[in-house]
This record gives C-alpha cells, sequence and structure tokens, in this order.
C-alpha cells in the first residue's frame, strides 16, 4: 500500500519532468512507447487510490473536467494590445519617439517573434496554477483553467511559492492545424480558416477532452509582475521564465541599437514559412523595464513597444461601388463595395477608403480592378487600382457634397482630410453616439447593440442618449415588438437602470466627445471630480491638465459650450445618472487595498457595476471566482454557489451591513 502510494508520487515526478523535456525542451530522454507505459502504470494506481486524486497529475492532462460556463475574471492589470508599423521608417520614428521620451541617445531592445494566437493569462499561486483567462476585452477575460491544463507546456507546479502572472500566446502548430483539419473534413466538419482561428475556437469550449485532442501549445512572453523577483529587463524575464519551466520563444535578440532590431527583422522574414508556427510580425520592446514607465502607455497600448507587421497578404478584386458612412462625430467615410476576395483566410466585400484625399491620390474609379490588403486583425484597405485592366466601363469618382442620411452640406475643415456632416441632429450620427454609449467600454448596457439602437431609433424609442433612461416607459409596447422576449427587454431595462451608477470616466467616454478616449476620461474624472465642473471649465482650465492636448481642449470646451448637449447632460442628471468622480485616489491603508474579492448574489444598494468601481476605488482587486486565495466574498440575496465554496474554504463573508460600514 505504501510503496503504491510512493510509486503514484515518484510516476508523477517522472512524467512531470518528461513532459518537461518533451514540450517544452523538445528535447525527450525517452520513447513515447515508454512514456506511454509509465503514464498507464500512474492511471491504473490512480484508479485504485482514490484518495490519491490530484486534479494536477501529469494523468489529467488529457482533459475530461467540463465547465457550464465560463467564469469572468478581472485582469490584475489591463492586457493591452500592441500599436503596428508596416515599414522600417515607422520603426526608426518609434526609436526617435523612445530616445526622447527618455533623453538617452541609444536604447536597448529585445525583439521576438509575433506569434500568431490567442493572449493568455496564467496565474499561479501557492507554486501552483491558479487560473488560464483569455484576453476579453483585456479588462476582464474568462477562464478556461480546464483547457489550459491540458497544454503540456504549462506547467501545472512551479518551484517558486511567490504569487505571480504570466501572459504569453496560445497557439497551434502548423503541423497539428492541418492534422485538425484533415480530419474534420473526413467527418464532413466545417474547417477552420487558420491556426488562430481553431486554437480560439479550441480554448473556448466547455468540455476539456476538446482542447485536449487539438494539441495546443504556449509560447510565454509577459512576466507580469518581474520587479517583485527583482528582474529589470524584459531578457532577464525570459530566462527567468525558463528556469521557472515555461516555454518561451528562443528567436529572440537583444538589440543594441534600431540598426541591429531591422537586422533581425530582415532575418526573420525569410525564415518565417520554415517555422512549424505561424507568426504575422516581429515584437520590440524596451528591454529596460525601468524605462516603461517613463515612457508611458495609451489607453489600449504600451508606448515602449511595437510590433512590426510582415506585408499584408494582397488580393485583387474589383470595385463595385463607393458607399458612405456617417460616424459619431460627424466624419463621413467612403468605404469601397468588392466583389468579395478571399485575404488572409477570411472573405472581404467591404474595404475603407478613408477620404476624398486618399481615392484621389490612388486614381480610384467605380469599375476598377483594385488591390486590397489585410493585415491582421486590422480593417481591410484598397491599396491602388489597376490602371491597366482598365475598360471603358469605369466611373470617375466624385465625392459626395451633401450628408447620405440628411442631406445637410458636408463640410472639410481646414487642414483636414475628412468630410463632416454639421448637422448635429443627423439621425445617422444621433443611432452611432447612442451605440457608443451603450458599448461595453462605455456605459456597457447589455442588450443594446448596433441592431437593437438601430431599431429603437427607427421605431422612434429613442432619439438622443438621455431617452434611453425613458425607455421603461414603454416596456409593454417593447416586449411585443417581434424579435424581443420578455425577458431580454427586462434585462435591458435593468442594465440601463444598473449603468445610472457607472463612474464619471465611463460617462465622460461614453459622451463621445471628439479624441476623448478612455484615458483622457479618467484624467478629465480625476481632474475635475464632477461633470457640472467640466461644463464650465475654460480652454485654459483644461490645457492646464497634464495629458489633455490642445484638440481635445478645445473639443471639450466646444461640446459644453453646444445647447443641445448641456440640455442633454441635465436630463441625464434628472434622471439620476452618476455624474460625480467616484474616486480612486485612497488606494493605500484601506480594508480592501490589495485584497481579493468577490461579490455574489444581488446587493440591495449597490449595482454590481457601482460596487466593483467602488472597491477598485479602495484597491481591492474584484475577481469572479472563489478560489482559496480569495481574502473576502461580499454577500447579497440569492447567492449562488459562491457561497457553499466560500464557506468550504473559510474565507471571510461579508453581508451587505457590514459592508455599507466598511465603505464608510
Ligand atoms: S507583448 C503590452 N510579445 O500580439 C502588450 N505580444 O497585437 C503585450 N503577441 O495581444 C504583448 N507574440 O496576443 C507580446 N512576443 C510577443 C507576442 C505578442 C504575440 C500578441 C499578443 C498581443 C498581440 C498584440
Amino acid at each position: 500500500m505504501e510503496k503504491e502510494i510512493n510509486r503514484i508520487k515518484e510516476l508523477r515526478t517522472l512524467l512531470n519532468r518528461y513532459n518537461y523535456e518533451y514540450y517544452v525542451l523538445d528535447n525527450s530522454s525517452i520513447s513515447d512507447y515508454e512514456f506511454d507505459m509509465l503514464m498507464n502504470e500512474l492511471i491504473a494506481l490512480e484508479d485504485k487510490h482514490p484518495n490519491m486524486y490530484d486534479p494536477d497529475s501529469p494523468s489529467r492532462r488529457v482533459g475530461g473536467e467540463v465547465v457550464s460556463k465560463f467564469n469572468k475574471i478581472t485582469h490584475k492589470r489591463d492586457m493591452l494590445s500592441l500599436a503596428n508599423a508596416f515599414d522600417f521608417n515607422s520603426i526608426r520614428d518609434f526609436d526617435q519617439k523612445i530616445r526622447k521620451a527618455t533623453s538617452l541617445e541609444e536604447i536597448e531592445y529585445i525583439v521576438e517573434l509575433k506569434i500568431d494566437g490567442l493572449a493568455m493569462s496564467l496565474d499561479y499561486i501557492d507554486g501552483k496554477l491558479n487560473y488560464g483567462a483569455t484576453r476579453g476585452n483585456g479588462i476582464e477575460g474568462e477562464e478556461v483553467t480546464h483547457n489550459i491544463k491540458t497544454i503540456r507546456s504549462i506547467p501545472l507546479k512551479v518551484k517558486t511559492k511567490e504569487p505571480f502572472e504570466v501572459r504569453g500566446e496560445v497557439f497551434l502548430s502548423k503541423k497539428n492545424f492541418e492534422k485538425l483539419n484533415k480530419l474534420r473534413k473526413e467527418n464532413n466538419e466545417s474547417l477552420f480558416a487558420n491556426p488562430r482561428n481553431a486554437a480560439s475556437g479550441s480554448i473556448r469550449q466547455l468540455d476539456s477532452k476538446v482542447a485536449a485532442s487539438r494539441n495546443l501549445d504556449m509560447f510565454c512572453y509577459t512576466f507580469v509582475n518581474a520587479s517583485d523577483f527583482g528582474i529589470t529587463k524584459q531578457s532577464e524575464a525570459l530566462d527567468r521564465l525558463d528556469e521557472l519551466g515555461f516555454k518561451t520563444n528562443k528567436e529572440r535578440r537583444v538589440c543594441r541599437d534600431i540598426d541591429e532590431v531591422i537586422k533581425f527583422i530582415e532575418e526573420q522574414s525569410s525564415k518565417r514559412d520554415n517555422l512549424d508556427y505561424e507568426i504575422d510580425g516581429i515584437v520590440i520592446k524596451v528591454n529596460d523595464m525601468a524605462l516603461h514607465d517613463k515612457i508611458g502607455y495609451t489607453a489600449k497600448t504600451p508606448k515602449w513597444s511595437i510590433a512590426y507587421k510582415f506585408p499584408a497578404s494582397v488580393v485583387k478584386t474589383k470595385l463595385i461601388d463607393i458607399i458612405y458612412t456617417v460616424g459619431r462625430t460627424g466624419k463621413i467615410t467612403p468605404n469601397a463595395v468588392l466583389e468579395p476576395a478571399l485575404v488572409a483566410g477570411s472573405i472581404v466585400s467591404r474595404a475603407t477608403l478613408h477620404n476624398e484625399d486618399f481615392i484621389k491620390e490612388r486614381d480610384i474609379m467605380i469599375n476598377d480592378n483594385v488591390i486590397i490588403r489585410k493585415a491582421g486583425d486590422v480593417i481591410p484597405e484598397v491599396v491602388k487600382s489597376v490602371a491597366t485592366d482598365r475598360d471603358n466601363t469605369q466611373i470617375k469618382f466624385k465625392m459626395i457634397e451633401y450628408c447620405p442620411k440628411c442631406d445637410s452640406k458636408l463640410i472639410r475643415r481646414d487642414g483636414e482630410a475628412a468630410h463632416y456632416c454639421p448637422n448635429n441632429d443627423c439621425d445617422a450620427r444621433q443611432v452611432e453616439k447612442i451605440i457608443h454609449y451603450c458599448s461595453k467600454l462605455a456605459m456597457d448596457i447589455e442588450g443594446m447593440g448596433e441592431k437593437v439602437v438601430e431599431d429603437l431609433y427607427n421605431l422612434g424609442f429613442i432619439k438622443r442618449i438621455d431617452e434611453i433612461y425613458s425607455l421603461y416607459r414603454h416596456r409593454d409596447e417593447l416586449v411585443k415588438l417581434s424579435g424581443y422576449g420578455e425577458k431580454s427587454i427586462d434585462n435591458m431595462l435593468t442594465s440601463i437602470e444598473d449603468s445610472k451608477n457607472n463612474s464619471l470616466e465611463r460617462l465622460l467616454f461614453a459622451l463621445g466627445i471628439g479624441e476623448i478616449g478612455q484615458k483622457t476620461s479618467r484624467v478629465l474624472a480625476k481632474e475635475f471630480k464632477t461633470l457640472a465642473n467640466l461644463t464650465i471649465a475654460s480652454i485654459e482650465d483644461l490645457k492646464a491638465v497634464k495629458d489633455i492636448g490642445e484638440v481635445s481642449s478645445l473639443n471639450i470646451y466646444n461640446y459644453f459650450k453646444d445647447e443641445s448637449n448641456i440640455k442633454m447632460i441635465n436630463n441625464l442628471i434628472e434622471q439620476g445618472v452618476n455624474t460625480v468622480y467616484l474616486g480612486r485616489e485612497s488606494e493605500t491603508d484601506s480594508f480592501f487595498s490589495n485584497k481579493s474579492v468577490v461579490v455574489t448574489g444581488t446587493l440591495s444598494n449597490y449595482s454590481r457595476s457601482e460596487i466593483k468601481d467602488k472597491l477598485e476605488g479602495l484597491g481591492a482587486n474584484v475577481v469572479s471566482s472563489v478560489s482559496k486565495n480569495l481574502d473576502y466574498l461580499i454577500l447579497g440575496e440569492n447567492p449562488g454557489s459562491k457561497l457553499d465554496k466560500a464557506k468550504e474554504l473559510n474565507i471571510r463573508i461579508i453581508e451587505e451591513i457590514e459592508l455599507i460600514e466598511l465603505l464608510k
């Protein structure tokens, strides 16, 4: 008995080592046959000794765990994306900006391959994998731990008890992708367009057997809290990840200057096809992490890194027509209607033509054959027309002069290439504004996507943003509309009601003022504290704020000068929409600072987003799943299974009455 227990432990250690050798080092010391024999022995012994069950045993890599839904995980730090460069000039510009920002003559860079898969965050606590989560919207992702555990190059146990987070790219090798599609073809199943889609589809499976069968892999490239480990350079961070047992990509190089970076890109471009995984570019990062904060971030990307994208796939097709869309700021964009063509794994039938100058510079005519290009997730674009293919059916392009929606005469401001519809009440602009207001990163109103907003607008239920909050008066009519069930309308109305408690920064972003993104909204909220203060700020007041530039100041000023906007804002205030900064300043010394918290059930005094904002303002990390590392569970009415789990793990439970006291 004792002997068998010891053998289980021994086999687990051995098989973990062989897994590591095979999947991370790509250098196995035993044959597949020997490996299978040891695994069979372990499985048999584990069956015999169920009390030795360990979810992290190497035998569990074959999957089996099934989840009923994906829990949401709030990332400890936002998962950003990267700015792109498509040529070497842009890379030199990037280098120049970095040198200016740091006042350094020369910058050490690290260059890495840009793996074409999906970004993943892995969280480790107490030497064990705690969760794996997708990027999601960058702020909140989905927990996919059950599938992550099937990826054999990811260690389930590590040699440090310190908590840390690693990020990287989950991908499917070209070989496994081809195998998978071959099998799917034989079974008459639809084929995946590319390895990235296949990897992403596999990770988003409820049953981990599916992911296990796909043989996914992962390259790690970010050691999120490297500084806690005394690491100061990205190159050291990658070496440390190697030591901890993660798989990193070895095709990386530390470069002394930008010329060496460009040399690396040239070398890799020619080697690209020999790799057994897809890459779509090269990532360039400032190696010294101490410089990262100094160089800074935009809302979506770090300024200390850039992705060089390999030249995109280009395809020739016919431009059938040019149609126009009107954005929420009134900007008119001409778009090409194309004969559908397959580019970079997806069918393209529309491509942006940006503006009048873009079309004229490229001499693009209707009925022309054109070259279109698509790079990664970028919107497809028309590169040029093929004049030699012309056959006299071509029609010369002439920019429209009137808004396609409201017929107002378009304007083109000095120094700008775009035309604008000047009519603030233009239907197209209003619809776009409402769509933006409801969107996830803005007020996050559930059930009010593009299609629904368009319907509600066209049916006359909402013509302006503030009218969203009167929609509840039309509940009876709304539930009768075909296609909208009672439940979805009620969910939407609840979400509208909840959105009243959103933070001021969300509201500011949601108003859709030109150039005012999430980051600027945060700065404004923190600085001006109330929407009322902002409405009376002078251009000088605005310009005086760090990070607020000339254009933004003017846009904000003009926005609040407009009487119809003020009227709309007054209506929002009257309806109870929060216009006050809820604070994110007291991040130290609070009961909640640096604590991880789960909220379960319905609270009677706070909506979900309100309590989340409040807790985060006090420095808490609000997460969605209960684990033994959780500090507090906040308990509302009708809690689910999270309460049971928290009790089982002896987590401190806080009821609403106590919460109110604590928040005071
Ligand atoms: S660093 C702060 N390094 O590319 C941004 N990203 O277009 C952190 N990617 O979302 C990303 N290989 O999914 C980084 N060596 C690499 C990468 C890489 C692939 C992906 C990643 C990211 C996307 C940005």
